[in-house]
């Protein structure tokens, strides 16, 4: 949720790619952020509330030159955003800590240091690192070993960097269940709470895993486990590159995002393909004998990818004839679920970090350490791929707007690929049938462009929805999960309460919110449901609420005066919620936009969830 950024440059430059790091990592926690850096063996600390903006117009008033430094951009937890809460926290003008993560028994910890006689300043859980470690330093002098000593006492996530004035050449990192990368430069070393934050300086990276510490210095750097044992962690080189992470001519991140949507649907789906059909090997080298043993699936996400598996359901079950469970992951991971064998458990996660997910992957692990475990990820080096046994990547690139798009559309591809493979391995869906849905499958990019062609009028329809403070979203079958996709779109960017509902359940309770002043936006295809669906419009038009309708060119929906029809592209009904999911993103954007919200960093929210 917070970003990390370190540097132990060569020469005295660590400032600038400090706040570049900063400014590539803000999208992750915008409420305030702060430096360290070790000047002629002091130790210097600029903080500000507010973006990382705030923070270079301060950092510019002076002239900074150090070698060491570390860097932060906080998404408050503990304590409200304010310059004393803000990130690095120090210890008696030594020791400087970075943290991203929850430390559990900080109160415990905290009582403990106040006994000893540290005084603290800040009302956040990670001052109690900061003081622990200066503690540990004061009695024996070496940094490394003091940071092994503290993280000792620590209970919960972290990952965490550390310098000292008196170590002008060392940061001491250590990671547990938070993401940390090294970066390897020429002659320096660099580390991060995520790879995009140091592209400008390398694209080689070491993957640090749960219970490391590491000693970082020019020249290289130390890991020890969890154990304690010094251990050797490979370089990974990382595909991304700096233009992976521009903005391009946008206005916005979720703007460029949206619109990479027919290339990143058509690279998903090519990843897959290997002499014009799908290769059930894109999941993994064992997914074949994996597919073959399963008689159920359980699907466990969050946010935008709970959505997808939402929505999947409505694809496995009656193709691959198997029974589909679907569960958020901060729920699942507390009721106690049954573990059966024969359980396909499948994690969806764009950034494949989120704490939840995580904490029910392990769980799901604990429970049965053969548990047949897919994934399904956006992001190749992350946590959950690399506890996985089966692992499929959507290709949708680097998504850096807080609303996720892309991410949700290659995910929704994946998921069908996954169907139609379980299909094929179960002998469910005929080779005829398997070869007419890929064709249909091909003709997506260009859909999803059509549906994208539709910018302007949704931009048009926007000022209707400018002063409107609730909002209802009505799907039936598969399109309940994309009117949810939609409404989570519209509240997340533009603070407008929506909800999204399952059509036929209108009249059991939030039929009575509907009067003229509530608009209620319908995603209906002509599918198998519309005649249903449209008999649930009725019920609105009624009460005077006021419809605007997602529909096929061919709608037997009739148009009146409080009715809005956007025509969509014809499209399969298989395939119908990855298109009209499309629209529904592009009319929250122009709303927000309109509203004049910050569309990619929406108040309160940050990218990815790395903490409960
Ligand atoms: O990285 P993940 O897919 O695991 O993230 C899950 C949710 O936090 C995420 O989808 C969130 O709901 C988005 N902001 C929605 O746009």
């Amino acid at each position: 949720m917070c970003g990390i950024v370190g540097a132990v440059r060569k020469d005295t430059s660590a400032m600038p790619i400090l706040l570049t790091g900063l400014r590539s990592l803000e999208y992750r926690g915008y409420d305030s952020s702060g430096i360290a850096i070790i000047e002629d063996k002091k130790l210097i600390c600029v903080k500000k509330v507010g973006k990382v903006a705030e923070l270079e117009k301060e950092i510019a008033k002076d002239v900074y030159s150090g070698k060491v430094g570390i860097a932060h951009t906080r998404w408050a937890t503990h304590g409200i955003p304010s310059e004393k809460n803000a990130h690095p926290h120090i210890s008696t003008e030594d020791v400087a800590v970075v943290h991203n993560g929850i430390i559990e028994n900080h109160e415990q910890l905290r009582a403990l240091l106040e006994s000893r006689g540290y005084k603290f300043s800040s009302e956040t859980d990670t001052e109690v690192i900061s003081h622990l470690v200066h503690y540990y330093l004061s009695q024996e002098n070496d940094l490394f070993s003091a940071v092994k000593k503290a993280v000792r006492e620590l209970s919960g996530s972290y990952a965490i960097a550390v310098i000292s004035k008196n170590a002008a050449n060392q940061i001491v990192v250590a990671r547990q269940g938070s993401p940390l990368v090294i970066g390897l430069g020429y002659d320096e070393m660099f580390v991060a709470s995520d790879a995009s934050a140091l592209l400008s300086e390398t694209n080689q990276f070491i993957y640090l895993e749960d219970g490391d510490v590491a000693d970082i210095m020019r020249e290289g750097c130390v890991i020890c486990d969890k154990t304690g044992k010094s251990v050797h962690r490979a370089p990974v080189k990382s595909e991304l590159t700096a233009e992976d992470t521009s903005i391009g001519g946008f206005h916005h991140f979720m703007q460029k995002e949206m619109y990479d949507q027919p290339e990143a649907v058509k690279k998903t789906i090519e990843s897959a393909m290997k002499n014009g059909v799908i290769d059930e090997r894109a999941f993994g080298a064992k997914a074949h004998s994996v597919f073959r043993k399963i008689s159920s699936v359980q699907i466990i996400a969050c946010g935008t990818s709970y959505h997808a598996g939402l929505a999947a359901r409505y694809w496995i079950e009656p193709l691959a004839d198997l029974p589909c469970n679907v569960d958020v992951a901060s729920e699942y991971r507390y009721r106690n679920p049954r573990f059966r064998k024969g359980t396909l458990y499948v994690f969806i996660s764009q950034s494949g970090e989120t704490a939840d997910t995580i904490a029910c992957l392990n769980m799901v692990k604990k429970e049965n350490p053969d548990a047949h475990i897919l994934s399904i990820c956006n992001v190749a080096e992350s946590s959950l791929t690399r506890m996985s046994g089966l692992v499929f990547l959507t290709r949708a690139g680097k998504e850096i707007g807080v609303a996720s798009t892309k991410a949700f559309t290659t995910q929704l591809v994946s998921l069908l690929l996954l169907t139609l493979m379980l299909g094929r391995i179960r002998k469910t869906i005929s080779s005829k049938k398997e070869k007419e849905i890929t064709k249909k499958l091909l003709t997506l990019p260009e859909k999803i462009e059509e549906a994208l062609n539709l910018d302007s009028k949704l931009r048009a329809l926007a000022p209707k929805f400018v002063s409107k403070e609730h909002c209802l979203y009505l799907g039936r079958g598969i399109e309940y999960p994309i009117a949810l996709e939609g409404a989570l779109k519209l509240k997340e960017i533009s603070y407008i309460h929506a909800e999204g509902y399952q059509a036929g359940e209108l009249k059991h309770g939030p039929l009575a919110l509907v009067d003229e002043n509530m608009p209620v936006i319908a995603v209906a295809p002509n599918d198998s449901l519309a005649g249903k669906l449209q008999s649930n419009l009725k019920e609105v038009r009624a009460r005077n609420g006021k419809l605007f309708i997602f529909a096929s060119p061919d709608t037997k929906i009739e148009k009146d005066d409080g009715t809005e029809i956007i025509l969509l592209p014809e499209v399969d009904e298989l395939l119908a919620p990855i298109v009209y999911v499309v629209p529904l993103q592009i009319f929250a954007y122009h709303v927000a936009v309109l509203r004049g919200k910050d569309v990619d960093k929406p108040r309160n929210l940050a990218k990815s969830v790395t903490v409960e």
